[in-house]
């Protein structure tokens, strides 16, 4: 744990301003007075992009590999043509600095909204965390096409999988579910029909099994795990998987735990040579920017998870349970503003 914090923030687009705002006013608030924080913030987004027709200079890049963590709001606006900040901002930061695992944690907090018919203690039991490898898979640009454009046109996006990123990710969700209470990991892949990506990633879970055996392991081919998301979610503790199924798996897993307002990520690089970066699942939500609305608990959640992986484990709780507490006496008959939900559980984390 150190006793100094040297942040990156890149609020970004829309609400990405707003949730940023209260995530920082948080983790002051949480923040023993002899821990330094130490923010510079970073103008990259869709209204840079349109000023200078930049996404993430190099100079800047270099800049933030010398911060200990990255808080970002949110990227992205639709006068922005589709891909060119996904791939040129977002995507570009997670190769760069190797953030080969996302980390999504969901958990059903009392008192909060969900799709799902569940009693009391099944909506205890729903707490788990999927790792998702973030730098294979078919995201990685290794693709083209042909005869653009025309009836005869061919396109190809190949899934990449390495023995050494899918081992990597895979002992890094054996450690996570090893430090957890129940200890279970469930690989999600799709082994019958992939079979040869699905093979490795197979053979590689297996292989770094032996060294956990304190960890009970599953296998689901990914169309049964949506399933066991909606209806058995509590079946789960830390589930591991590549990066398509994981994008796809972790919506789901938010809209069946409180949505979108309360889901947190990680891009982490665990060896800690780059910094990770810590972000609310959603977007920039145009349609409600600017108006104070957006919920800014997913990028406090965030901080959460900021906090711990840089060794604040003791102010990760006292986020989490100030989340907690104050998800336990919302009531949805009194909206509050964003700045409201900020101050509140700014008030409940302060020392
Ligand atoms: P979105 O997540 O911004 O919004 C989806 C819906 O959820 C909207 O109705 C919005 O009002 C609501 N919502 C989102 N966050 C909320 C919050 N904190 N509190 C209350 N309501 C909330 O997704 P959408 O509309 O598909 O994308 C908008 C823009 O954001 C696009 O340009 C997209 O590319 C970008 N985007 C960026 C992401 C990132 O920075 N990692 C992730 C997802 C989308
Ligand atoms: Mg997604």
């Amino acid at each position: 744990m150190s006793r100094s914090i040297n942040l990156a923030v890149v609020p970004g687009d829309g609400i990405g301003q707003e949730v940023v705002a209260q995530g920082l006013k948080v983790l002051r608030s949480v923040l023993p007075q002899d821990v330094k924080l130490e923010t510079k913030e970073y103008d990259l987004g869709a209204q840079r992009w349109h000023r200078t027709g930049e996404t993430l200079p190099d100079a800047e890049l270099e800049s933030l590999k010398g911060h200990d963590a990255i808080l970002l709001g949110a990227i992205g606006d639709p006068s922005v043509p589709s891909g060119v900040l996904e791939r040129g901002l977002l995507l570009k930061l997670r190769f760069a600095f190797d953030h080969y695992v996302n980390l999504r944690p969901s958990k059903l907090f009392p008192n909060t909204a969900t799709p799902l018919a569940v009693g009391d203690e099944q909506r205890g039991a729903i707490d788990f965390v999927v790792v998702r490898e973030g730098t294979e898979g078919p995201y990685t640009g290794n693709g083209g096409s042909l005869r653009t454009g025309t009836p005869a046109e061919v396109a190809t996006e190949v899934s990449v999988n390495t023995a050494y990123g899918v081992e990597r990710v895979v002992r890094d969700a054996y450690e996570r579910a090893n430090a957890r209470p129940r200890k279970k990991l469930t690989l999600v892949h799709k082994n019958n029909v992939l079979v040869y990506a699905g093979h490795m990633w197979k053979n590689i879970f297996d292989k770094v099994g032996q060294e956990y055996p304190d960890v009970t392991t599953d296998y689901l081919h990914v169309d049964a795990a949506t399933i066991f998301f909606v209806t058995q979610p509590e079946r789960f503790d830390v589930i591991v998987t590549d990066n398509l199924f994981g994008d796809i798996l972790t919506d789901l897993a938010a809209a069946v735990t409180g949505g979108i307002g309360l889901a947190a990520s990680g891009n982490i690089n665990p060896t800690g040579e780059f910094p990770s970066m810590f972000e609310p699942v959603h977007g920039s939500a145009p349609d409600i920017a600017g108006q104070g609305k957006a919920d800014p608990t997913a990028t406090v959640l965030s901080v959460a998870l900021l906090l711990r992986h840089l060794g604040h484990e003791t102010e990760a709780v006292r986020i989490e349970e100030a989340v907690a507490a104050d998800l336990a006496e919302r009531d949805a008959s009194v909206p509050r503003t964003t700045d409201e939900i900020g101050d509140a559980l700014a008030v409940r984390v302060a020392s």
